[in-house]
């Protein structure tokens, strides 16, 4: 391949100069990381022109998959009239106006009627959690302040959404975290101490919900939040009734309901939102990567009508002094429009349940195979298998266990790339994967697991 740096130069200065996300820098320094060029559709290349299939699909957001030529020609106009403008108090522009029209256009069976942008999936969860609490200002309850989420939740790294989210992996560096947050139990359905039936564990989780909410005392409380199905906490699906419960909890506290699509959103379920998997409608919506398949980082929050409604108001606190230099950022706008354009084209959220099915079941065979395989699980193309040491006792391994870290190279060397989570392997590719794909990725899988033998 034509680089003007050599790849030795890259690593060396890599692993000089630069820290990366969500790890000890002295690994990164010591295992250097896979310096990824190129890619197409399913697939990237690294810098020594190894092929590999992406079960990352980036990580969990190129939904349409590497390098489509229609994004990249979106991008590219855009670039051509402008790159940037703000679009804070007196200014706005065509792509990020057509943009929020597409998304309420999208949204209408879950009754959004406004959008608000921002750059990624942490900025979108600050947006909502800064919007639920201004809401009850502005309504005049000021004292809901609390926002309630659950224990195995990831919302991002901001100091609102750090503290909204569950796992102690996330939290621990940054405490003291904001105050008035509070997680409650999350329904495992693999991990729980309570019941392996889902309505039972169901009925118990939203209870314990309600019980906390009532215990600090509804008037305190703004909002809760969510994933549809939980991505970075474990690929944790709740059982099926779970999100009308918490909506009827929500509902009986006066409590707003915010759903984090910010992994299940445009496609990755099998359907459009994740929400639609349990026909639940939230009053404020989270988004980014599948926003645009993370061409250029974006994220939107979005808010029903209940919602929007409080700021019809006149009130001291109805300005929202909230918002980022790249809110509503034309080229990422485009790039989401050209985006969202191929994934209703193509029906991705049709092929995401399809190739699923097919995966999860391939899943369940490998299951039976090997004894390391505590659980699979997925819903689309959102699938997790979680490694134990022992089955009985579901004791998991250790982050850091050979066996482990040896399951990431294995499948590199049969040109996979898949991600692992602590003892979990997520698999989340873009929503063109084929049944082919999924059966080179199972021969891989399958040999890289196979080393417990
Ligand atoms: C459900 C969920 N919310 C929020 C985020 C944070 O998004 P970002 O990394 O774009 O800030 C993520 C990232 O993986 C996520 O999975």
């Amino acid at each position: 391949m034509n680089h003007e740096f050599s790849t030795n130069y890259l690593k060396e200065n890599n692993a000089k100069h630069y820290w990366h996300p969500m790890v000890d820098p002295k690994l990164s320094e010591k295992d250097l990381p896979l310096i990824i060029v190129k890619g197409q559709d399913r697939h990237v290349w690294d810098i020594d022109d190894n092929k590999y299939l992406d079960l990352m699909g980036g990580l969990w957001c190129v939904n349409v998959g590497h390098n489509r030529p229609e994004v990249n020609k979106a991008i590219a106009d855009q670039l051509g009239r402008i790159a940037y403008y703000n679009t804070f108090n007196g200014f706005s522009n065509p792509s990020s106006i057509e943009l929020s029209t597409k998304l309420i256009e999208m949204l209408a069976p879950e009754e959004m009627v406004k959008i608000m942008f921002g750059s990624g999936g942490s900025d979108a969860n600050e947006t909502a959690l800064k919007l639920a609490r201004q809401y009850w200002k502005v309504m005049g309850q000021p004292e809901k302040v609390k926002i309630f989420s659950l224990k195995n939740g990831y919302h991002g790294v901001q100091f609102g959404a750090v503290s909204a989210s569950g796992g102690i992996v996330w939290r621990r560096a940054y405490e003291p975290l904001m105050p008035g947050f509070y997680q409650v139990d999350t329904p495992d359905r693999y991990r729980n101490p309570w019941s392996d039936d889902p309505y039972e564990l169901s009925e118990i989780c939203a209870g314990i919900l309600d019980r906390e909410i009532q215990h600090q005392g509804p008037d305190t409380v703004a909002a809760f939040i969510a994933e549809p199905i939980q991505g970075a906490g474990g690929l944790i699906i709740p059982p099926d009734d779970y999100w009308s419960r918490i909506r009827k909890v929500c509902d009986k506290h006066d409590v707003l309901l915010i759903a984090d699509e910010v992994v299940t959103g445009f496609g990755r379920t099998g359907e459009m939102f994740g929400v639609r998997c349990w026909g639940v409608k939230p009053d404020i919506m989270n988004f980014a990567k599948g926003i645009n398949s993370g061409y250029i980082p974006l994220g939107a929050t979005a808010v029903n009508n209940r919602v929007a409604e409080a700021w019809e108001k006149d009130h001291p606190l109805a300005p929202i002094m909230h918002g980022y230099t790249y809110s509503g950022h034309p080229v990422a706008c485009a790039a989401a429009i050209a985006n969202l354009q191929i994934v209703e084209n193509e029906n991705l959220p049709a092929n995401a349940a399809t190739v699923g099915i097919y995966f999860l079941e391939k899943l369940m065979e490998l299951k039976k195979r090997h004894k390391s395989i505590g659980d699979v699980r997925g819903r689309g193309l959102m699938l997790g298998i979680e490694l134990v040491k022992d089955r009985k006792t579901k004791e998991p391994f250790t982050p850091m266990d050979p066996y482990l870290q040896s399951i990431g190279p294995h499948c590199r060397e049969k040109g996979v790339l898949v991600r692992n989570q602590g003892h979990r392997i997520i698999i989340s590719p873009a929503l063109t994967f084929t049944k082919q794909d999924v059966d080179e990725a199972i021969d891989a899988l399958d040999s890289a697991i196979a080393v417990d033998k």
